[in-house]
């Protein structure tokens, strides 16, 4: 069998994929029209042509000026059920998808207008196609941890529809140790937590992650290389790392796929998995994200089997599963 047939038909958990990111521009437009929200631009191919960006900053800009179309619950479950289609065609068994309820909050959409949309695509995704879904919450990172706090408060009576926290958006000069109040109290309510750290940022954020959130898992963390202690610690204590080789190339992490990092992350020991983040912004899904890494590093199926495991190990799915019992 062809490597490429391998990786497409191998089964696979995604763990790093913030949904607002799964928005493609048709979809994009569509909502627009039917909730008569302004666009900046005229048509979808020149909102395509925007998507050529420098660092973190200038996607960010445009991701959230397109998750501005959101408004309604069935907006929701729309982007959603759109993704879970996807992933299905990619073999997908299992995803973990962050949203960022602050981008909608902001602007008016009640929390439960947010959850209850995507909760009900997911409840769907795991009946009519087999796909397991759960939910992590993100803080917006370049917020307040007051506005984080107060956010948690309105998601708090939903908790039972999502399972963890996450950490996201402007990484540099908004470390992890900013969030410690809000992640403490989510831990106490029994919810899982994850954190980006180490995609443009330091390695210091990913220690402080660890140490002071508390995080499980760490997004991206392609940074830890810098520092032999760190790799160490990720090493031996088995944190996994939501890689996503795609992003990293389109807001210029790396320059070029083939300097990618993943195979030394691999390498060092660490356990890494292969995710999309953003592919409607990122110009691919899963499947794309694995035929071009293993392409641009020679990877092998031996690779490939690597990654999938890791996958579902570095999953919260079990967990998620004991959810049901409570
Ligand atoms: N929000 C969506 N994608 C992100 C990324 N790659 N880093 C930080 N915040 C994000
Ligand atoms: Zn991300």
């Amino acid at each position: 069998e062809r490597l490429p047939d391998f990786l497409r038909g191998l089964p696979k958990a995604e763990l790093h994929i913030h949904i607002e990111g799964s928005l493609e521009p048709e979809l994009i437009f569509a909502m627009a029209e039917r909730n008569q929200v302004a666009l900046a631009y005229p048509d979808v191919a020149s909102l395509r042509a925007a998507y050529a960006f420098s660092d973190l900053q200038s996607f960010l800009d445009i991701y959230y000026a397109g998750a501005s179309v959101l408004l309604t619950e069935a907006d929701f479950f729309d982007m959603a059920w759109a993704y879970f289609l996807r992933a299905k065609a990619d073999n997908i068994l299992h995803s973990e998808l962050f949203f960022d309820p602050q981008t909608h909050t902001a602007r008016g959409v009640p929390m439960a207008t947010v959850i209850d949309g995507l909760r009900r695509a997911c409840d769907r995704a795991q009946i009519e196609l087999g796909v397991r879904a759960e939910l992590i919450l993100c803080f917006l990172r370049h917020l307040s941890e007051e506005d984080a706090l107060a956010t948690y408060e309105e998601a708090r009576p939903h908790r039972g529809k999502f399972i963890g926290v996450g950490l996201d958006s402007s990484e540099v000069g908004h470390p992890p140790e900013k969030f410690a109040r809000v992640f403490a109290q989510a831990r106490k309510d029994g919810l899982r937590a994850v954190a980006h750290a180490g995609e443009e940022g330091p390695p210091a954020y990913i220690w402080s992650a660890l140490d002071v959130l508390k995080a499980e898992r760490i997004d991206h963390g392609v940074q830890a290389l810098r520092d032999p202690a760190l790799v160490k610690r990720l090493a031996e204590e088995g944190v996994p790392l939501t890689v996503c080789p795609l992003s990293n190339i389109k807001l210029c992490v790396f320059k070029t796929l083939a300097e990618h990092n993943l195979r030394a992350l691999l390498d060092a020991g660490l356990i890494a998995t292969v995710n999309s983040d953003d592919p409607a912004y990122f110009g691919g899904y899963l499947n794309q994200n694995f035929l071009e890494t293993f392409d641009a590093l020679g990877l092998d199926a031996s690779h490939a089997a690597t990654l999938a495991r890791n996958s579902f190990n570095a999953s919260f799915a079990s967990a998620a599963q004991k959810r049901d019992d409570l």
